[in-house]
């Protein structure tokens, strides 16, 4: 039995992650149509990874005795400028999911919900590594400063991400 502000914070967090998931699938689309298939892949890995983080607290939701509320997905931007533009929106989108965790978190607190707390941890410790990848790439780009052979490079680098379920460790 989930607390009921508990249980709507975390059917609206499936939907946010969905919804994220969906976006860099978008983002896909977008870098398969400029040519950049190792930015492709790496939005595509994210993808996944957002499903996993979707399913995760869909099943914490399961566990509880509670039943999951699928919510309508929003539609998703299609175009960026350039890879810096989706890279720094990629960013921007982890500040805000990181900022939604922390809520959730916060009202696991408030209402004293300590199972929630520790189901919360793992997401805290991902966003970090969420936000750290995406600015990664970013300090990547500004260091190549639009250099065609550089983005090459870095392109093929980033085909080598293939997806690890964290979720399942
Ligand atoms: Fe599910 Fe990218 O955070």
């Amino acid at each position: 039995m989930l607390n009921q502000r508990v249980y709507n914070a975390i059917n609206d967090q499936i939907n946010a992650e969905i919804w994220s998931g969906y976006m860099y699938l978008s983002m896909s689309a977008y870098f398969s149509s400029e040519g950049l298939n190792g930015f492709a892949n790496w939005m595509r890995v994210q993808w996944q990874e957002e499903l996993s983080h979707a399913m995760k607290f869909f099943d914490y939701v399961v566990e509880r005795g509670e039943r999951p509320i699928l919510k309508p997905i929003d539609a998703v931007p299609e175009k960026w400028d350039s890879a810096m533009h989706a890279m720094e929106e990629t960013l921007k989108h982890e500040q805000k999911v990181t900022s939604l965790i922390n809520n959730i978190m916060d009202v696991a607190i408030e209402e004293k919900d300590h199972a929630t707390k520790s189901m919360l941890q793992w997401f805290i410790d991902e966003q970090v590594e969420e936000e750290a990848g995406a600015q990664e790439i970013i300090d990547s780009l500004k260091l190549l400063d639009g250099k065609g052979h550089g983005i090459y490079m870095l392109d093929k680098e980033l085909k080598a991400r293939q997806f690890v379920d964290e979720t399942a460790e």
